[in-house]
């Protein structure tokens, strides 16, 4: 609308409320939820619809305007509708009989949040309403890095924790130990992004003697709500321990290691020791049996060296697999 037709309604309004309005006028109202809730990424429905008094129930509608402080949305006049890319009425198949003229935001931005007029002519009067859109994007779960990279338990040092991708600004809180709240003694940092989603920082500072074990970093939403938090802990993320938790490995390992072998090392003398003494044995029987060829001797003889299945016989006092 422009500033001329801005003017004609502000008099006609002024006429309108001083010397009692034109009858028409009283058929319709736009009525609209005074605040609605968008989530970026999401679409937003802006809800806005035409009430009709009795007189007025077959009201139809002729123009609707959707607009926004930076210019107009959507325009329905003479049987056509026509709006920015990503706008559109929210009833899937609106016509001029649907008093339902809700707005939806297909991709909702940052830069969708403020004040929206909607604004509807009809055979039976007028009527225009605000509403508002508030938009919200939680935030990230947070990353803690220390500095410096290695700190160790009772050096000073620094902690940041980082959340991006919150909007509106939230808040970072440290929590020390298990319910002590450092957060005074931190300092935190909320960057707008190009998207204008909020980056949060936050920066503690450790003392010498910062004895404390567990450092936990707890992202609120602007209304206070938790929404993610991440801990530190020394001895999880410190080096030294975990070169103490390789070596500990080590050492459980070594043992399976040497077993392997030992065990084959082990059965091999074991089954040489038995066949020396099956050799012994068989050449004393040799020389009392002479050539009775070996039956149902297998059982006595190492598995390493000879297989279920196969024949053994004795020749010139030897054993041998056939
Ligand atoms: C208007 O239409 C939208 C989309 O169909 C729907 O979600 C909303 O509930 C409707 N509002 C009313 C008051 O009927
Ligand atoms: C904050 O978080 C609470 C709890 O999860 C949620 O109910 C609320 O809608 C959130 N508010 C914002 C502004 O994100």
């Amino acid at each position: 609308m422009n500033m001329a037709s801005n003017g004609i309604l502000l008099i006609f309004t002024v006429i309108c409320i001083n010397m009692g309005c034109n009858a028409k006028e009283a058929f319709i109202k736009v009525e609209c939820k005074a605040e609605n809730l968008g989530q970026y990424g999401q679409q937003s429905l802006l809800e806005c619809v035409v009430q009709t008094s009795q007189a007025a129930a077959n009201a139809e509608i002729r123009v609707v305007t959707w607009s926004k402080d930076d210019g107009t949305l959507l325009v329905f006049h003479d049987g056509d509708t026509t709006s920015r890319p990503g706008y559109s009425f929210a009833e899937p198949s609106w016509n001029d009989k649907n008093m339902n003229v809700s707005l939806l935001i297909a991709n909702t931005a940052v830069e969708h949040e403020g004040v929206y007029k909607c604004t509807v002519v009809t055979d039976s009067g007028d009527g225009s309403n605000v509403t508002n859109l508030k938009v919200t994007a939680k935030y990230n779960k947070p990353t803690i890095r220390s500095d410096p990279e290695k700190l160790h338990p009772n050096t000073a040092g620094t902690l940041i924790c980082n959340s991006n991708g919150g909007y509106p600004q939230g808040e970072i809180r440290w929590i020390v130990g298990d319910d002590t709240d450092w957060t005074k003694s931190a300092e935190m940092e909320a960057k707008p992004t190009d998207s204008g989603l909020i980056s949060l920082s936050s920066k503690l500072t450790l003392l010498e003697k910062s004895t404390f074990h567990k450092y936990t970093c707890v992202v609120f939403n602007a209304s206070g709500g938790k929404e993610e938090e991440v801990e530190f802990e020394f001895g999880i993320l410190n080096s030294s321990i975990q070169d103490q938790d390789r070596q500990s490995e080590k050492s459980v390992g070594m043992p399976t290691k040497i077993a392997a072998p030992a065990v084959v090392i082990g059965s091999l003398i074991v089954g040489l020791l038995l066949a020396l003494l099956i050799h012994k044995k068989r050449s004393q029987l040799a020389r009392r049996f002479s050539t009775t060829p070996l039956m149902s001797g297998n059982h006595m003889v190492p598995t390493s060296i000879v297989e279920e299945g196969d024949h053994l016989s004795l020749e010139d006092g030897n054993l041998r697999i056939v």
